[in-house]
């Protein structure tokens, strides 16, 4: 493309789109780098809300939402491809899930992130916030030990 000619970025939200777009994004982000085909899949399954930006049929932008629709919302995976980055598409994606029509009721949204100076332009605060955090990479080896797991025999939560 010549060099005085813009790309055109649509935003959609969307989340039936080909996971291995997704990967390729996921492959620019250090934290997200390891994640597979078969990852990318199930989160966009279990994801609420997922924002996307496209330039024709290239995935340049990604955001998700979990959610409770009323009081809580956690963001992730914020990511904008290399080439696209700088021109306000990681501000754009997480202006259209601060403003998305569904999520009008939620007080708190909440994310995790290295990159604090991205998020306080788009009004995000670490002080008034605490948070706390479990990984299961950092913990030591668990022992067998009684585990809750639901039966749908007996469709209920049950020991195993
Ligand atoms: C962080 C990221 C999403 C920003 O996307 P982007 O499209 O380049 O951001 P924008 O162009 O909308 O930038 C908006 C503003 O944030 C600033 N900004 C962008 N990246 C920043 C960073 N890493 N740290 C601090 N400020 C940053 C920009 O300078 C810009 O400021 P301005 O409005 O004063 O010009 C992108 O750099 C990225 O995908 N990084 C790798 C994945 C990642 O770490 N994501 C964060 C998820 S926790």
């Amino acid at each position: 493309m010549p060099p005085t000619l813009k790309p055109v970025i649509i935003f959609a939200e969307k989340k039936d789109l080909d996971p291995a777009k997704l990967v390729r994004l996921y492959q620019q982000a250090p934290w997200a780098k390891g994640r597979t085909l078969h990852d990318a899949r199930e989160i966009l399954r279990h994801t609420d809300i997922a924002v996307t930006a496209w330039d024709r049929d290239l995935l340049i932008g990604f955001g998700r939402v979990l959610t409770d629709y009323v009081y809580r919302a956690t963001i992730w995976d914020v990511i904008v491809d290399k080439a696209y980055q700088g021109q306000g598409v990681g501000s754009s994606i997480v202006q259209r899930i601060l403003n998305h029509p569904r999520l009008k009721k939620i007080e708190l949204f909440w994310l995790c992130t290295s990159r604090p100076g991205f998020y306080e332009k788009l009004g995000f605060s670490s002080k008034e916030q605490t948070g706390m955090v479990w990984s299961r990479t950092n913990q030591p080896r668990l022992e067998s030990s009684d585990r809750l797991i639901f039966s749908p025999y007996k469709d209920a939560w049950s020991i195993w």
